[in-house]
């Protein structure tokens, strides 16, 4: 009777060290996946703010704009804010994974290094359109921030105009579905690498704004210089990509 109590006790523990060690990996994943869905939603506010401010960087009458990188980054903790309900200012008591709390304040210094670094630009008299733009913005800060983590992030779509925002395999898999499907703003998220890398894609969509650089007629040349694309409102644009390794913080 004892060692049969005993046995039970065993298996019965043995069952909460299997149990603990999967929840341990689901929580990890679904950890990084939250982690993915909010580095996407920052880098689109970011891309906002810049569009909302639009008119102003491109003033030609005007030399000092006032948008510093301290002007942007209450601009962008208000719009993360109003989208998310998280509070940048206040990290450590808002509800957002471990691992949030020190990628989300890297991803705003990314940016505003960007914005910083754009001021001779921003503050030049004389001169309309600058290329300092949401989609310029985004790459640079997405590409500033990759290179100071583990994680990596970009601005992708199917036919790019900057060629280093070119989907790799995965990442034009899934485009080539979602262009298929009518439009969403739910991220798409896998495990790939046998486990090992978390994939994120939050897909973004044009509006009546893009359609001036992005809309028809196709192949005629935007302000940019580019070739427009000839979407219309509501096309797939591309997605914005985050790629965690599981497991390697
Ligand atoms: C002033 C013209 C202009 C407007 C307006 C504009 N874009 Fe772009 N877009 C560009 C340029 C230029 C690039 C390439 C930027 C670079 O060098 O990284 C680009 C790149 C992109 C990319 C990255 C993939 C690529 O082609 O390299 C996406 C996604 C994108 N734009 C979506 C949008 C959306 C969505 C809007 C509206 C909210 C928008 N764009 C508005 C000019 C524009």
């Amino acid at each position: 009777m004892k060692r049969y109590t005993k046995k039970i006790l065993i298996s019965v523990l043995m069952g909460m060290v299997f149990l603990t060690t999967h929840v341990v990996t689901a929580v990890s994943q679904g950890e990084a996946e939250e982690t993915a869905r909010l580095l996407a939603i920052l880098l689109d506010a970011g891309r906002v703010v810049i569009d909302r401010n639009q008119l102003l960087i491109d003033d030609q009458h005007k030399g000092n704009k006032g948008f510093t990188p301290q002007v942007f980054e209450r601009q962008v903790t208000d719009e993360f804010r109003a989208r998310t309900g998280v509070d940048l200012t206040q990290l450590r008591a808002a509800h957002v994974p471990p691992m949030a709390r020190d990628l989300l304040p890297a991803l705003i210094e990314a940016s505003k290094d960007v914005v910083a670094d754009a001021q001779v630009v921003i503050n030049q008299r004389g001169v309309g359109y600058k290329n300092f733009i949401p989609a310029t913005f985004g790459s640079q800060a997405a590409a500033r921030f990759s290179a100071r983590s583990h994680i990596r992030l970009k601005q992708t779509a199917l036919r790019p105009r900057n060629e280093k925002n070119t989907p790799d395999p995965y990442e034009e898999a899934v485009l080539s579905r979602l262009v298929a499907q009518p439009s969403s703003s739910a991220p798409v998220s896998e495990v790939t690498d046998e486990g090992k890398t978390l994939r994120v894609l939050t897909p973004i969509y044009y509006t009546k704004d893009c359609l001036k650089c992005h809309g028809g007629p196709a192949g005629e040349l935007d302000i940019s210089g580019y070739p427009k694309e000839g979407a219309h409102e509501g096309d797939l644009a591309g997605a914005i990509s985050v790629s965690i390794q599981l497991g390697g913080r």
